[in-house]
């Protein structure tokens, strides 16, 4: 695909929600949504790829997700199962090439059998360049932010760092987006304005766009909107 944008940001964040609003507009189940949300996830990950975007990562499962019924936790996480079955077929078909994949959350609290997919497609996918894609699952910023002061402490302890040796970037690296850029672009379709718990440290400096359209109506022309309102942002951070 030719250059389509002149501003496109490196690391764009999605928060794929309304997928039960669309569901119950419709009159089906909210599972049905969740389904077609699935997908809508993987034609906008393709979609990335193809303009160019380096990073994108997708909100897809909260730390406070668990609080629904046992049945939407189970369809939720059964998509999740035959997504991470795809992806491994497929990068080991060497089709998707090009895909590195990595997962944002907690794993402990996760299937077991769901875990040892995760750990594989990233092992497997760990060498493609094309496009980074982060999927956070079972993610909350105040968990990650636990587990990330938690493992600072233990190397204060093993006398690995001192309590100065504390910075920004040491933190940043405790996260579970260790070593990516910060998003530049935050986008939340189905009109709620908050954050949810998502991406919190590294949203300091991001770009919010919400749009009023439910994630399974999300298209590549919502894309293409939030994009060339992006580019018209005047990013400061905290300059003239
Ligand atoms: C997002 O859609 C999917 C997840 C949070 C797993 P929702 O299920 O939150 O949809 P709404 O917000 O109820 O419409
Ligand atoms: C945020 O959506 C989490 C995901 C999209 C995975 P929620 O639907 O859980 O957020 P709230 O409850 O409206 O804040
Ligand atoms: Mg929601």
């Amino acid at each position: 695909m030719e250059k389509k944008f002149e501003v496109l940001p490196e690391h764009i964040a999605i928060i794929m929600d309304g997928n039960g609003r669309w569901a119950k507009n419709r009159g089906l189940k909210r599972t049905e949504g969740h389904k077609v949300g699935a997908k809508v996830f993987e034609e906008i990950c393709e979609y990335c790829a193809e303009i160019g975007v380096k990073y994108v990562t997708f909100y897809a499962f909260s730390t406070e997700n668990w609080k629904r019924s046992k049945l939407e936790v189970t369809a939720i996480m059964n998509l999740f199962r035959g997504y991470l079955d795809r992806m491994q077929e497929r990068v080991l078909e060497n089709e998707q090439a090009g895909y590195r994949i990595r997962f944002l959350g907690a794993r402990e609290g996760m299937p077991k059998d769901i875990v040892s997919r995760m750990d594989d497609v990233e092992r497997r996918s760990a060498d493609k360049t094309r496009i980074n894609i982060n999927i956070a699952v079972n993610y909350g910023s105040r968990d990650e932010i636990v587990h990330g002061v938690r493992d600072i402490v233990r190397e204060i302890q093993n006398g690995k760092i001192s309590a100065d040796d504390i910075t920004e970037e040491l933190i940043s690296s405790h996260l579970y987006t260790a070593g990516q850029p910060d998003p530049d672009l935050i986008i939340r379709p189905s009109g709620e304005y908050r954050l949810s718990n998502y991406l919190m440290w590294q949203a300091a400096y991001s770009e919010i766009y919400i749009d009023d359209v439910l994630w399974p109506d999300y298209t590549p022309a919502d894309l293409d909107r939030a994009i060339a309102e992006y580019a018209k942002r005047n990013r400061r951070f905290g300059g003239v």
